[in-house]
């Protein structure tokens, strides 16, 4: 898969010039990055995707082909978005005897209910997933459903219970050995929003019948054209370098505009990942995303004469091109004659191209991130590692540490003083 940055879009307010200079400028930062920054080793784990092996994936998947209808995925944030978003986009050409069931990434009673009839009325397993197993949502709800799993299936209950954690003091690890139930490992170093190519991600996308090895394999490609390509034509340098350069130019909001539904959770996905790698200083932008052409009638009139605070990214991806064509309304004279016999794929592109237009001559920048292929787990696989390795090098180039999150912990500690965890107070 190649992915080409496209800035032509964004040139009245950054040119190519000084595009090439901030390279210039930043390149041995941005070397580094390539490498793999030495103070950033614990971290960087999923850099080099050949480190992730998945034969034992396979081998505990298929096991759990065999005896589960649903498994019911436990897990927040970096634990769980990755595969929702992969489910999601390739769920058309994956099948499977087990269904995904996404929980533990709510604290609403609702949800946990309708958890529980799943465990009620399928055959199913648990797959727990924390890097640090101190997060409320996924650990009460760990709680909660196992529970529900011993009274429906006995003693033999832990042989359905499946844990991606890290090794360590009160981990999941430990919960693995004393209880017997299956681990998987969620390596020590990588963090959960670069988590999916790992077995954090891997492991439910084989339940589900995903290709994980052609994941993988588009994952390297990509690796090996963003690691070592120099310059502009790197598009992984060229889209880092123009948006850190037009959030100079006073924008502080970058919209993921795609353009089929099926990637709205890898939109969630991308967002959480710039928004907790970059949001530790107030030159970042605040990363959003919308779905086009639905939320062109929602959104559109506020970005097309909205205050111009927004950086508008197209990401020109699209499913494997259907046959079908638009026939003649002979007996319904609806207005929209004009469509006669083309493609019906070919208004998708008419709307990018249209609201591309729109948007940047009014002046909004618009980035496009052009793909040469239709989606599938080869080129999601080359996605997922573009915007891992992007969203590294975007915060390296803003001087912060892209892979902690400390800002995350002052609610919790809140929430924990309030529900009366020992060690904290108001
Ligand atoms: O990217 C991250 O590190 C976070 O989003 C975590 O994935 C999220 O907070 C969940 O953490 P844990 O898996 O430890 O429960």
């Amino acid at each position: 898969m190649t992915i080409t940055c496209t800035m032509q879009s964004a040139s009245f307010v950054v040119s190519e010039s000084e595009i090439r200079t901030t390279i210039e400028q930043n390149q041995s930062l941005i070397s580094d990055v390539q490498r793999g920054e030495e103070q950033y080793s614990g971290s960087l784990g999923w850099l080099d995707v050949r480190a992730q092996k998945i034969d034992e994936l396979v081998r505990v998947a298929n096991r759990v082909n065999q005896i589960a209808e649903v498994m019911i995925v436990i897990g927040i944030g970096g634990s769980n978005r990755g595969a929702v978003a992969a489910l999601q986009v390739l769920k058309r050409t994956s099948s499977s005897p087990t269904t995904l069931y996404f929980a533990g990434d709510t604290l609403s009673s609702t949800c946990l209910a309708d958890a529980l009839a799943v465990i009620e009325h399928n055959s199913v397993v648990l797959n727990v997933i924390a890097k640090d197993f101190n997060t409320v949502e996924p650990g009460i709800t760990f709680r909660m459903l196992r529970s529900a799993m011993q009274a429906k299936y006995g003693t033999d209950f832990e042989q359905r219970i499946i844990v991606t954690g890290s090794k360590g003091s009160g981990q999941l690890y430990e919960l693995a050995q004393q209880h017997g139930y299956t681990y998987l490992p969620f390596p020590a170093d990588i963090g959960g929003r670069f988590s999916i190519l790992s077995p954090v991600g891997l492991f439910p996308l084989a339940v589900a019948g995903v290709d994980i090895q052609n994941l993988l394999k588009g994952a390297f490609a990509m690796q090996q054209k963003v690691r070592t390509i120099q310059g502009i034509g790197n598009p992984a340098i060229g889209y880092a370098i123009l948006r850190s350069l037009i959030r100079k130019k006073g924008i502080i909001l970058e919209s993921l505009v795609t353009f089929e539904p099926d990637l709205q959770h890898f939109t969630r996905w991308w967002i959480q990942l710039f928004a907790e790698t970059e949001g530790k200083t107030d030159q970042v932008l605040f990363p959003i995303g919308f779905s086009y052409s639905e939320d062109l009638h929602a959104v559109g009139q506020y970005v097309q004469q909205g205050p111009r605070i927004l950086l508008e990214t197209f990401l020109d991806l699209h499913y494997a091109e259907t046959n079908c064509m638009i026939k003649p309304s002979n007996d319904v004279v609806d207005g929209f004659s004009y469509m006669d016999g083309k493609p019906f794929s070919l208004l998708n592109k008419a709307v990018y191209q249209a609201a591309l237009e729109a948007h940047s001559k009014d002046g909004i920048p618009c980035i496009e991130l052009n793909s040469d292929c239709s989606l599938n787990a080869e080129s999601l696989g080359g996605l997922f590692y573009f915007f891992l390795f992007s969203a590294y090098l975007s915060a390296r180039l803003l001087g912060v540490n892209p892979f902690d999150q400390e800002g995350v912990e002052q609610y919790k500690r809140n929430m924990y003083a309030g529900l009366g965890k020992s060690g904290y107070t108001k």
